[in-house]
């Protein structure tokens, strides 16, 4: 069996942070999103896998290099436009040649991993395998209708959804998923929908099953999910500390120092994960904070965060929450009279004062 993984797409929902980085790049507890997945996929014991590239391709290719170092072996494939799910299938059909393949959607966190979807899928073999979580809000979520244990409708964002099963962003296919692919139509925002293409599966009467997973399942795609997805990855967090603790500083629950990162006079709050060489200076880190490498922080408050790396945070009076901050960001604090705020900020940046 071989894997895919779309690292592909528009990234719309995290900018401006997708302005100039693939959001599958995105650290949670200071990991790349993507290598979740691919780790998950390993585990599985999926070692040939196709990872789907669009603008974005060098920067995964410099992350993610020939495989070797997750014990597996990468074929990067190009969809030359970002045209939908099922678009991406039809992109990588040479590559899948006639086998049968699970698609991870590669800015999707599960973290009980894949293993017993794939063992279920390869013992039972029907013709796809669709992974479903119950969810509270089911009509932001494509959901699926069951009868026993066969999908009989999927339906996208339903006013009024007849069950609370969201579609993950897992799927096990064989090959008759490139024929429904080739005969949908580009949906209203002109995608070819993975949702459509297994709707007619269905209506062909192939065998489509679903599979639920025990655990959570994240899809990182906004600034809010990628936060949550970085609180309960942190939860998991064993604690572990390679960097220098002064005697003024406090390290409370469990909290992870990575190598050469340095903290004097502050408190650090676990779960918290502290990058390589990032330096916390009378400054409190507070809990859920994802503070990634080459960062420093004097003299402020942060807390329920995700820093990207080579970031100044400097003497901020309040405390910074909820954030998602990019690279080379500075955020500093001067002394001069009359007090203002100045900003460069990027494209579809957001700022709140609370
Ligand atoms: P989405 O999050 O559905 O789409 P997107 O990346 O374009 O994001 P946004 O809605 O914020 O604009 O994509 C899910 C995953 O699939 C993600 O890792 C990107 C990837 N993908 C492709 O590789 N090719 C595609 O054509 C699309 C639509 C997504």
């Amino acid at each position: 069996m071989k894997g895919l993984i779309l690292s592909g797409g528009k990234g719309t929902r995290l900018r401006p942070i997708t302005h100039t980085q693939a959001k599958q790049l995105v650290p949670v507890a200071n990991k790349p999103i993507l290598f979740y997945g691919i780790e998950a996929l390993v585990q599985a014991g999926i070692d040939d896998i196709g990872i789907i590239v669009g603008e974005t391709k060098r920067e995964i290719v410099a992350a993610c290099g020939d495989g070797s170092q997750f014990g597996c072996k990468f074929t990067y494939i190009d969809q030359p436009n970002p045209l939908g799910l099922a678009h991406a299938v039809l992109t990588a059909e040479e590559y899948i040649n006639g086998d049968r393949f699970i698609m991870y959607l590669g800015d999707n966190l599960v973290v009980e991993g894949v293993t017993r979807f794939v063992k279920q899928f390869e013992k039972n073999a029907p013709n796809a395998q669709i992974l479903l979580e119950h969810v509270r809000n089911p009509s932001d979520y494509g959901v699926a209708e069951l009868d026993g244990d066969r999908v009989m409708k999927l339906v996208e964002k339903p006013k009024e959804p007849k069950s609370d099963l969201a579609l993950v962003g897992v799927y096990l296919f064989d090959q008759n998923i490139f024929d429904a692919a080739r005969a949908i139509k580009p949906s209203f925002r002109n995608e070819l929908e993975i949702t459509d293409a297994i709707q007619y599966l269905i209506d062909q009467g192939l065998e489509v099953v679903p599979h639920t997973i025990r655990g959570w399942w994240k899809d990182t795609g906004s600034v809010e999910d990628l936060l949550e997805a970085n609180r309960l990855v942190l939860e998991r967090l064993e604690p572990e500390s390679q960097g220098k603790v002064d005697a003024s500083s406090e390290i409370v629950g469990n909290v992870v120092l990575d190598k050469g990162s340095e903290i004097r006079n502050s408190v650090v709050r676990g779960p918290s994960i502290i990058g390589r060489n990032t330096k916390i200076i009378d400054s409190y880190v507070g809990s859920f904070s994802s503070i990634y490498n080459d960062t420093t922080i004097i003299g402020s408050e942060i807390e329920h965060s995700v820093v990207l790396e080579s970031c100044l945070i400097e003497n901020i009076g309040v405390r910074i929450e909820d954030s998602l901050i990019g690279k080379n960001v500075n955020i500093q604090r001067g002394d001069r009279k009359p007090k203002a705020l100045r900003f460069v900020l990027g494209d579809n940046s957001e700022v709140g004062l609370v």
